[in-house]
């Protein structure tokens, strides 16, 4: 993801300096080559000796040092950096880039780079607040400089509030989100994911084999790309990406209400969900003892959502999925020209590698026009670059 990429990481004093360890490995195991620069602070919670081991690159730590000032000095750093992270940033540095100041390697660096700066700040809940502080933050960030906010929660000091630093994985996506293209900013994209669940009685339940991949694969490259998210999933087991709206529902019918209630908000809608086609009838009270030698359960049709979309689309796009086990291309163009979709992702879900529950997928992309685009088994993530680079082409009407 970030190969061929060079990271200059600087890590100034605080106690979260042990989350930029795991922030540098995280960077280093997607590819990129990371040189790290410590304040004097920050050598006073981890060792300089932890960040070289970890990013196989030597640590640089004084601004005038001879040897490296010759082979790798703070302009070159700068220069050849594609992004710049500073995390734990304090309010002392901030305070001082804010101001103009550049008295260490750090914010020599940081002030010679014309690479992108993400800076996550980390510090007490009162420093956060203080107005002097939220001056400096504001003027940098209207110099184009990009914050990943603290979160709230305990804080090392023993207070409780917004200042603790952000999570490594959440740094990271705002390091990639800061490293891509912003194709899709302004765009207000509702993507679905994840099965529904058909409640037969309390303990039982119709469903599919859908883990949300795809859908959340989407949603996170739609956040990475600058567009507002909103991801209403069916119960899955992963995490959903960072960044995005998160709209939880268990049943088709509760599906239906979250996407129809939010369509006038919406320019984009993509469908990876596998919504149940069916639903019991009747859902029973209590559990249903297996007393009976044979049980039927009746079933009723669910809503078609992406129909009903289809039927009141106006100027939005839309994005189906066609799940098939047979005749790919018939069956996907008749879901393409019957819900009123402008492009279908066709996967043949009996083929190895494709389809439910796997980190990768084998489509055909199909679109209003005719056209049909065939693609290779990839992974989920390189496939939703793809997917929305064409939604982002017929948003242009290209
Ligand atoms: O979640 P993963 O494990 O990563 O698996 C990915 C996937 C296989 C679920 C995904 O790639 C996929 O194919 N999703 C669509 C599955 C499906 O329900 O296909 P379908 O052919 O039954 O439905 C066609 C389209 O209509 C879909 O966009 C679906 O969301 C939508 N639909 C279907 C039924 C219904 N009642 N309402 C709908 O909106």
């Amino acid at each position: 993801m970030l190969r061929g990429k060079t990271i200059l990481l600087g890590v100034t004093g605080g106690i979260a300096v042990y989350k930029a360890v795991e922030l540098l490995r995280l960077l280093t195991k997607a590819g990129a080559a990371v040189h790290v620069v410590m304040t004097r602070g920050a050598t006073e919670f981890v060792t300089p000796l932890t960040f070289q081991t970890l990013s196989g690159q030597p640590v640089h730590l004084e601004l005038f040092n001879l040897i490296s000032e010759q082979q790798i000095g703070h302009i070159s750093l700068a220069e050849r950096a594609d992004l710049c992270i500073v995390a734990p940033a304090t309010a002392n540095f901030v305070g001082k880039l804010a101001g103009g100041i550049a008295d260490d390697l750090l914010t020599t660096t940081i002030m010679a780079t014309r690479a992108p700066v993400l800076i996550a700040p980390a510090m007490n809940v009162n420093m956060y607040q203080n107005p002097i502080y939220r001056e400096n933050e504001a003027r940098l960030k209207r110099h184009g400089y990009l914050f990943a906010a603290p979160a709230c929660g305990m804080l090392a000091c023993g207070y409780e509030g917004e200042g603790k630093l952000q999570t490594p994985e959440a740094i990271f996506e705002e390091a990639l989100a800061a490293l891509t293209p912003k194709t899709l900013a302004g765009e207000r994209i509702l993507v679905t994911a994840g099965p529904t669940r058909e409640e037969i009685d309390p303990v039982r339940y119709i469903s599919n084999h859908s883990s949300g991949k795809m859908g959340y694969a989407i949603a996170r490259a739609a956040w990475l790309a600058g567009a507002e998210v909103t991801l209403v999933t069916g119960p899955t087991a992963i995490a959903p990406p960072y960044g995005v709206g998160v709209v939880r529902v268990e049943s088709a019918l509760e599906m239906r209400e979250a996407v129809l209630g939010r369509l006038e908000e919406t320019d984009v809608v993509i469908k990876a969900a596998a919504v149940a086609d069916y639903r019991p009838k009747l859902r029973a009270r209590m559990k249903v003892k297996k007393t009976a030698a044979q049980l039927s359960i009746e079933l009723e049709k669910n809503p078609d959502i992406l129909a009903e979309i289809g039927a009141r689309k106006e100027g939005r796009v839309l994005v189906g999925f066609a799940a098939e086990t047979e005749e790919l291309v018939r069956n996907a163009t008749l879901k393409l020209e019957g819900k009123n979709l402008d492009l279908i992702v066709a996967n043949d879900v009996s083929q190895e590698g494709a389809g439910f529950n796997v980190d990768t997928n084998i489509v055909k992309l199909l679109f209003r026009d005719g056209r049909v685009e065939e693609l290779p088994l990839m992974g989920k993530h390189e496939l939703a670059g793809i997917i929305l680079e064409r939604v982002e082409a017929l948003r242009r009407g290209k």
